[in-house]
Order: C-alpha cells, then sequence, then structure tokens
C-alpha cells in the first residue's frame, strides 16, 4: 500500500472530505437562496417603477391623446437612466422613445415581456437585456415602456461565479486540510504501531509516544502505557518468583537432600534413622511453608487475592491477633500492650489482613527483645500494638524496643528472602515483611518502617471505610458490624 491510498483510506481523510461536501451543498443552497430572494425583490421593484411610469403616461394620453403622448414620450426619454420608451406607428417606425429599433418579436406580443435590444455604448454598440410592457393604442400604434435589466444578468453572473469559486477555494482547503490533518495522525499511529512491534518482539519497557496535547489519542495512549507498566511490573514479578524458586529455595532444598544423605551413610540403627527421617520431615514442612509464603505473595502481588473482602474493625482483629500471640510473648519474656481504641471500619480481607498482622507481631516478638533486658529480672520490655485513624487512613502500629532496622536497610527487609546478619540466629525464611507489603499493596494502603528510639515502629496503612466511620458515632455501641 503506497503511503498515499494509506492517507485517503484514514477515517480523518473520509471524515473530511465528507464535512467538504455537506459543507458545500449548504453553502450552494445558501447563495442560491440569497440569488432567489433578490430577484424577487428586483422583479417586485421594476414592475412597481413600470407600472408608475405607465401610469403617468396614461393620465397625459387621457388628458391629451396621442400628440400629448407623443410628447411627454419625448421628453422623458431625454432623461439620461434605465428607463426605456418607444412610440411606434402601424409600420413600426419610431415616433418618439428611446428604443432605437423593434424586433418583430417584440412587435407582436402583448403585455410584459423580456427582450434583448441594442444601445449605443462606447466602440459601437452593445447587446443588453431589458423588460417591457406592450400596448396597441389606436391606430395600429404601439406603446412600449420597460427598463433595462442588464444589471440582474450582471448580478446572476457575479453570484455565480462566486459560488464556483467559493466552492473552489472551499474543496481546495478542505481536501489540504484533511491531507495535513490525517498525515498528522497517520504519523502518531505508525509511531504507536511501531512501539507495539518492538513490545510485541520483547522489549517490555516500549512505551506509546503521548504528544502531551491531551487529545484523545493520547488519553489512550497513556492508558494503554498504565497497562504496558502493569505488564511489565507481572513479568517482573513472574521472573522474581522464578529466580526466588532458582535461587533461595534451591539451598534449603540442597541441604535436605545432604541431610538425608549423611544420615543413610552415618546412622546405623533404627533410632538414628528415625531422628534423620523426623528431622527431614520438619525441613521439608518449613519449606512447603516457604514455598506457600512466597506463592501467595506472588498471587498477592499479581492483584490476586483478596476476593473475599468485608467491612471489618481493625482494632477488634489487633486485639483477637495481639491475645493469640500473648503466650509466646510471655515466654520470651517479653509484655504485648495492645492500647484499645474506637472501632475503625475497613474494607479488608480479614484472613490476610490477620496474616499481616499476626507477621508484625511475629516479628517483634523474635527481635523486639532489647539484648540487655534478655533473660534480665526488670522490667519486662513493651511491643506496643495499636490502631488509629489518621484522616481517611486506619493505621495498625506495632512497635518494639530491639535493635531495630538500621535506615538504609528499611526498603531492603521488604523484598523477599531478605534476612538481617543479625537475624540468623532466629528462624524465618525473610518473606514475613514481603507479606505484609503485599496485602498493604493490595488494599491500596502501604507499609512504613520507621525508628521507635530505640527499637522500630512498623506502620500499616490502609485506606478507612469513610462512610463507616461517620456513621459509627450512631451505632449502637458493640454494633457487630466488623464481624459479619
Ligand atoms: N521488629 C524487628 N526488629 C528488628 N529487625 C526486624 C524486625 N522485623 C523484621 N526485622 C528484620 O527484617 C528481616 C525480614 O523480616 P521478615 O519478617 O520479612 O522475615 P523473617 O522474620 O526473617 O522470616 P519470616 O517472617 O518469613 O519467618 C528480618 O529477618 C529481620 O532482620
Ligand atoms: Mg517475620
Amino acid at each position: 500500500m503506497t503511503a498515499l491510498t494509506k492517507l485517503f483510506r484514514t477515517t480523518t481523510f473520509r471524515l473530511s472530505l465528507t464535512y467538504l461536501a455537506l459543507f458545500s451543498a449548504a453553502a450552494a443552497v445558501a447563495i442560491f437562496y440569497i440569488y432567489w430572494n433578490t430577484t424577487v425583490l428586483l422583479t417586485r421593484q421594476l414592475h412597481q417603477t413600470i407600472d408608475a411610469e405607465l401610469k403617468g403616461l396614461a393620465e397625459q394620453y387621457k388628458a391629451g391623446g396621442q400628440a400629448q403622448l407623443v410628447r411627454t414620450v419625448a421628453e422623458r426619454s431625454q432623461t439620461p437612466g434605465n428607463s426605456l420608451y418607444l412610440v411606434a406607428d402601424q409600420e413600426g417606425h419610431r415616433i418618439a422613445g428611446n428604443l432605437s429599433a423593434i424586433s418583430p418579436e417584440l412587435w407582436n406580443s402583448v403585455g410584459p415581456v423580456e427582450f434583448v435590444y441594442s444601445r449605443p455604448a462606447p466602440g459601437g454598440t452593445e447587446a443588453r437585456l431589458a423588460f417591457a410592457n406592450v400596448f396597441r393604442l389606436a391606430g395600429g400604434y404601439r406603446l412600449i415602456v420597460g427598463r433595462d435589466i442588464e444589471e440582474r444578468r450582471e448580478l446572476a453572473r457575479v453570484i455565480w461565479s462566486a459560488m464556483l469559486w467559493g466552492l473552489g477555494v472551499m474543496a481546495v482547503f478542505g481536501i489540504g486540510g484533511g491531507y495535513l490533518v490525517s498525515r498528522n495522525l497517520l504519523a502518531r499511529i505508525d509511531a504507536v504501531a511501531a512501539t507495539t512491534r518492538t513490545i510485541m518482539e520483547g522489549d517490555l519497557t516500549g512505551r506509546l509516544p503521548v504528544s502531551g496535547s491531551g487529545d484523545e489519542l493520547d488519553r489512550l495512549s497513556e492508558s494503554l502505557n498504565l497497562m504496558l507498566a502493569r505488564i511489565e511490573q507481572l513479568m517482573a514479578g513472574l521472573r522474581e518468583v522464578s529466580d526466588n524458586i532458582a535461587h533461595d529455595l534451591k539451598t534449603p532444598l540442597n541441604r535436605l537432600r545432604n541431610r538425608v544423605e549423611a544420615a543413610l551413610r552415618e546412622s546405623h540403627d533404627e533410632p538414628a534413622y528415625r531422628e534423620a527421617l523426623e528431622r527431614t520431615i520438619e525441613e521439608a514442612d518449613g519449606l512447603i511453608k516457604t514455598f506457600n509464603a512466597l506463592l501467595s505473595i506472588a498471587r498477592l502481588e499479581a492483584g490476586a487475592g483478596g476476593e473475599n473482602r468485608e467491612v471489618l474493625d481493625v482494632s477488634a482483629l489487633l486485639s483477637d491477633v495481639a491475645e493469640l500471640y500473648e503466650p509466646v510473648a510471655d515466654e520470651r519474656g517479653l509484655v504485648l500492650r495492645a492500647e484499645a481504641s474506637e472501632p475503625i471500619f475497613i474494607r479488608a480481607d480479614r484472613q490476610l489482613l490477620g496474616q499481616a498482622i499476626a507477621n508484625l507481631i511475629d516479628n517483634a516478638i523474635k527481635y523486639g527483645a532489647p539484648d540487655s533486658c534478655q533473660g534480665g529480672n526488670g522490667p519486662k520490655p513493651e511491643i506496643g500494638i495499636k490502631a488509629k485513624a489518621v484522616g481517611a487512613m486506619a493505621e495498625i502500629v506495632v512497635s518494639d524496643r530491639g535493635p531495630g532496622v538500621p535506615g538504609a536497610e528499611r526498603e531492603r527487609v521488604l523484598e523477599r528472602f531478605v534476612r538481617l546478619e543479625a537475624s540468623r540466629s532466629e528462624p524465618g525464611s525473610g518473606l514475613g515483611l514481603s507479606l505484609v507489603a503485599a496485602v498493604a499493596r493490595l488494599h491500596g494502603g502501604r507499609l512504613q518502617l520507621e525508628d521507635n528510639q530505640p527499637g522500630l515502629r512498623v506502620v500499616l496503612s490502609l485506606p478507612a471505610d469513610a462512610v463507616l466511620n461517620g456513621a459509627t458515632a450512631q451505632l449502637a455501641p458493640g454494633a457487630e458490624l466488623g464481624r459479619a
């Protein structure tokens, strides 16, 4: 397909042509209407003028007969203008008037008639259009009273040529404009098509061009770019998961295998085998747990999960989970201090949010004990747990007095399998915070690690249900809305 046929096939060009045709038709109708009305008006004026002249002449004729009429016609013929007169005898000879010759056609007609007459002009004579009334007088005489209407013919010619010129210019501008606009649009569409091809060839970083004019094409490109960004993000997530499986899960699998091999080699009696098998099962369980966690994070990041959202009270959920962890904390010599607060309603998946809160409390218990206090007899270090409404967000805050996470590492620990060197002595796979971050993102919220001076303060903020929170004032105390 040549570039030109491609251009002519564009919707814009076809639309321009359609509009051009419609516009031309409308313009032609308008011009014709004006011409028609002007002609009607001019004709009416012409008839009125001639009638007035005739009335005057009839009075003269009545008063003084033919002689008086001839005199008056001769007189009036002297005044220059567009009026035409003729009084002729029965043979057609002119007796008075400014019409030089009388054609047989004019001679034989009676009443109003349009005819062509010749008039002296610089360098000869010219044929001009006239309109007249022809009367037969006594004795075969003729009286012709009329007016030169050549100007009317001129007007028709002017209007006709104006119309042709106007339509011509319009066609040139219309087709030219259509061509330019279509070319511009085609260039942009071609750019989009080229980008799409590079993306299809595997380069997911490609983005559709946005001209910045904010027009419909820009808006479409922006939406498609957002979609591409999302696809790129999903692909990156997928790649990350496969990388994680390849690297981070390979090590524990190898360890498992080596342990089984060592048991085979070194154990010689049943209790030793049994013990080796039990440890193998334990480790396999750990692996399965890690696998499950990894898969749930991947699912959450892909936007799946959380279909079972419901309106729930964060404060209530928080104290429920905290209660579950109290014995563990106590065993570790820590106190969980869950601050009671007003109900705060949010729309969330209860199970996912519960898991996220549990991960945060679990971390605070595992890493939140200050080194000096561990095993000491002083007051037990506290882990603060509270929920509060901050603007349109509901914040869940878990804070401890442990060593905290250095500022530079606070972003990194949210990544999968990242564990700080100091935490290696505790069991874990480094997926807990990744899951919390994924849950936060899925719910349109975010996870932030802050310095608790000393210790770590983890803030999980989620969008609150403004309508319901506004309505809590009217709810009866203890309304079980959050526990649907
Ligand atoms: N409250 C905390 N105080 C100090 N360090 C923390 C705290 N919470 C998390 N960390 C650090 O962040 C790392 C990542 O935490 P995350 O919860 O993701 O994994 P994990 O607890 O090591 O393992 P998992 O949660 O999968 O059992 C931890 O290994 C620890 O080094
Ligand atoms: Mg953890």
